[in-house]
C-alpha cells in the first residue's frame, strides 16, 4: 500500500524523502513524488514506476539548475487504486491555486461525491485518484477558515473511508499537520528535524523516538516540536517511544534478497518469540464456548494450521473464517466467544473491519500481531505479540512461522486449561515446542538441494500441493508463497479431493508437491501421488519418502501437530528459488503491497 514521509528541519528535505521512500518500497508502489515548500511555493516532482525514475528525474532539475530543495516537503509511494499509474495520478496533489499540498494513503469512499460537487463550483481535476479531492476540498474551505489547521480538521469531517494524510500549505512554510484514520503514522523526532511516515523504517536513520498517532488525532509539526490535538482542537498528551530495533535488522544482511533474509533468520525468530510467549496476557479460555479465528492470506493459513492443532488439543471446536467474509456474514458470535485476529502489519483493513464486528457483537479479541502500536494491537482486549522483527520482503515468512508458533503455544496453554492434557503432556509438548529452532536450523543443510531443484521447475504451467489434515493445511501457504512470488499458477488440494475433480487436470509436465508428515495418514498420501504419478506428473516429496517421487527432502522428527514449522521451511526456500531462477522481483512481487490497508 501507498508510503508516506514528510520531515521540516535544517537538512534540505529532499534526499531525507527520497531515502525514507526507498525504504517504504515493501509496501508496494507503482509511482512515487515529493513536494517541497521553498520561496513560498511548491517544487513538485512525480513519477511512474520505480523511485530511480523519481531520482533521475530530480537529478536533471539540478542540471537544469533548477535544483529542487527545501526544509520541509512530503514524499510518497503510491499503489494505484482509483486511476492507473501515472506521473499525473502520482501524489503528492495540489489544488488549483497550489496553495496546499497533500499525501495521502488509504481510500475516499465518497470521492465521487466531493469531486462532483467541487467540480460544480469550477475546481478542475488534475487526477483521476481519490486523493485528489483532499488538496482541492482543502483550497476550497481554507478561503474562508484562512488557517491550515482548521482547514484540516473541517476536511477530515467530510472524509468516508480511510485516509493517513500530510498537509503543507504556501502561507505556512513552518508545519506540517499530520491526521489519520484506519491507516498508520506515526511520527519521528529526531535532532535536527521532524518526520512524519507509514513506517519506522522510513525514519530510523535519523531517529528511535516516535509517537503512534490514533485516529483522528492531529499532529502539528514544525522543526522545533510537535504538538498533537483532537478533532475538537483540545491539546492531548502522547507519550514517546524507543524503538529498540535497529536499522541493520532491517537491511539485507548479505542475501541478495530480504525474503532469503527473513527465511535464514528463522531459528531466531522462533526463539525469541518463544521467550515472548512467556509473558502472554492471561487468558480465561473457560469463559468462552466458541474459538474463532479470522485473517487474511497467510495469517489465514496459519489459522487452519490452528485449528488442527486447537481441536486435537483442547478438543474444542474451532472456526476458521477468512477476514473479508466474516466481516459482513453478520457472524453468530457473543461474549461467549473468543475471536483471535492473526496479522502481521495489525493493518489490513479487512482484519481490522473483522474485529470490530466482533467487539460490537460483544465478543472478546485476541491478536497475535507483529507490528507493536498497530490498529489491532491497539485495539484488541488481548495482544499475543510475534518477536519476527521488521519483515520487509511482501511474501511473508518469518512472521508466519512467529505466528504458527504462537498459536501453538496458545492451543498448550488453553488446553491445559481446559483440563485436556497432564502437566507432563504439557511440559512435552513445550519441550517439543523448544527444540523447532535447532530443527529449523538443521533444515537449510538441504537448501542446496531445494535451489537445485527449484532450478528445473521454472518452466512448470501450474504446480499442485497436496496433503491430507494438517499436512494440507500447510500446502495451502505452499502454494500461496509460490503463486505470489513466482506468478506460477498453483493450488493446494487435501490429497483426499483430488479424485473429486482436480485429478482431471493432471497430466504429463505437471508437477505435484506431496507434503507427508502425519505417519498415521502416509499410506493414504502414498496412494494419492501414485494417481498422480501414474497420470505422468513428476512428484517432490516433502516428508516421507515415497518411490515415485524425483526428489524427497526429508523433515527432522517432531510432533505431528508441529510438523508445519518444518515443512514451510522447505515451502518457502523451494518458492524462492523458483522465483529466483525465473530472475523476478522477489521481494516486491507484482501487483501485491505488504499491508493491504484497503479493503
Ligand atoms: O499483515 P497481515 O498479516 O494481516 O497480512 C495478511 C496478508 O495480506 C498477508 O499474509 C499476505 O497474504 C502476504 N502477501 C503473504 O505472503
Amino acid at each position: 500500500m501507498c508510503g508516506i514521509i514528510g520531515y521540516i528541519g535544517n537538512e534540505d528535505a529532499v534526499p531525507i524523502i527520497v531515502e525514507g521512500l526507498k525504504k517504504l518500497e515493501y509496501r508496494g508502489y507503482d509511482s512515487a513524488g515529493v513536494a517541497v515548500l521553498n520561496d513560498g511555493r511548491f517544487d513538485v516532482i512525480k513519477k511512474k514506476g520505480r523511485l530511480a525514475a523519481l531520482e533521475v528525474e530530480i537529478q536533471n532539475t539540478a542540471q537544469n539548475a533548477t535544483p529542487i530543495h527545501g526544509h520541509l516537503g512530503i514524499g510518497h509511494t503510491r499503489w494505484a487504486t482509483h486511476g492507473e499509474p501515472s506521473n499525473e495520478n502520482a501524489h503528492p496533489h495540489l489544488g488549483n491555486q497550489e496553495k496546499i499540498a497533500v499525501v495521502h494513503n488509504g481510500i475516499i469512499e465518497n470521492y465521487h461525491t466531493l469531486r462532483a460537487r467541487l467540480q460544480s463550483k469550477g475546481i478542475v481535476f488534475q487526477s483521476e485518484t481519490d486523493s485528489e479531492v483532499i488538496p482541492q476540498l482543502a483550497e476550497y474551505y481554507y478561503e474562508a477558515e484562512n488557517n491550515l489547521f482548521d482547514t484540516v480538521i473541517k476536511v477530515a469531517s467530510r472524509l468516508e473511508g480511510s485516509y493517513a494524510l500530510g498537509f503543507m500549505c504556501v502561507d505556512t512554510p513552518d508545519t506540517i499537520i499530520a491526521i489519520k484514520k484506519d491507516n498508520p503514522l506515526i511520527i519521528g523526532v529526531s535532532e535536527h528535524g521532524n518526520f512524519i511516515a507509514s513506517d519506522i523504517p522510513a525514519v530510523l536513520k535519523h531517529t528511535n523516538q516516535v509517537y503512534y498517532l490514533n485516529d483522528n488525532e492531529l499532529a502539528v509539526l514544525t522543526k522545533e516540536g510537535i504538538t498533537f490535538y483532537d478533532t475538537d482542537k483540545e491539546r492531548i498528551h502522547k507519550e514517546i517511544e524507543t524503538i529498540t530495533w535497529s536499522m541493520e535488522s532491517a537491511e539485507k544482511g548479505g542475501y541478495e534478497h530480504f525474503m532469503l533474509k527473513e527465511i535464514m533468520e528463522q531459528p531466531m525468530i522462533l526463539k525469541n518469540t518463544l521467550a515472548k510467549t512467556l509473558s502472554q496476557p492471561p487468558v480465561d479460555i473457560t469463559r468462552f464456548n466458541r474459538i474463532i479465528i479470522t485473517a487474511c492470506g497467510s495469517a489465514y493459513n496459519a489459522g487452519v494450521v490452528a485449528r488442527y492443532v486447537f481441536e486435537k488439543l483442547c478438543r474444542t471446536p474451532v472456526e476458521v473464517e477468512l477476514a473479508s467474509e466474516f466481516r459482513y456474514k453478520d457472524a453468530i458470535i457473543d461474549e461467549k466467544s473468543l475471536v483471535i485476529l492473526v496479522s502481521q502489519s495489525g493493518e489490513t483493513a479487512d482484519t481490522i473491519a473483522a474485529m470490530r464486528e466482533a467487539k460490537a457483537a460483544g465478543a472478546s479479541t485476541l491478536a497475535i500481531v507483529n507490528v507493536v502500536g498497530s490498529t489491532i494491537a491497539k485495539e484488541c482486549d488481548y495482544c499475543f505479540f510475534t518477536a519476527a522483527g521488521p519483515e520487509i520482503a511482501v511474501a511473508t515468512t518469518k512472521a508466519f512461522s512467529a505466528q504458527l508458533l504462537v498459536l501453538y503455544s496458545l492451543a498448550i496453554r488453553f488446553a491445559a486449561q481446559l483440563n485436556k492434557i497432564s502437566p507432563a503432556e504439557e511440559k512435552s509438548l513445550r519441550a517439543e515446542l523448544e527444540a523447532l529452532p535447532d530443527k529449523v536450523n538443521a533444515l537449510f543443510a538441504h537448501t542446496e538441494e531445494i535451489q537445485k531443484y527449484a532450478a528445473s521447475c521454472i518452466g512448470y504451467k501450474s504446480i499442485f500441493f497436496i496433503g491430507r489434515n494438517i499436512d494440507y493445511a500447510i500446502a495451502l501457504e505452499g502454494s500461496l508463497k509460490l503463486k505470489e512470488i513466482s506468478y506460477i499458477h498453483s493450488e493446494a488440494y487435501a490429497g483426499g479431493e483430488l479424485k473429486h475433480g482436480t485429478i482431471a487436470l493432471i497430466e504429463e509436465n505437471t508437477l505435484v508437491v506431496a507434503i507427508s508428515t502425519c505417519k498415521r495418514l502416509e499410506a493414504k498420501i502414498m496412494s494419492n501421488v501414485e494417481q498422480v504419478a501414474s497420470r505422468g506428473a513428476n512428484i517432490l516429496s516433502i516428508g516421507a519418502r515415497h518411490a515415485t517421487a524425483s526428489a524427497v527432502i526429508p523433515l527432522p522428527e517432531t510432533h505431528e501437530l508441529f510438523t508445519p514449522s518444518l515443512s514451510v521451511v522447505v515451502l518457502q526456500l523451494f518458492s524462492y528459488y523458483v522465483a529466483a531462477n525465473k530472475g523476478l522481483d522477489i521481494d516486491k512481487p507484482r501487483n501485491l503491497a505488504k499491508s493491504v490497508t484497503v479493503e
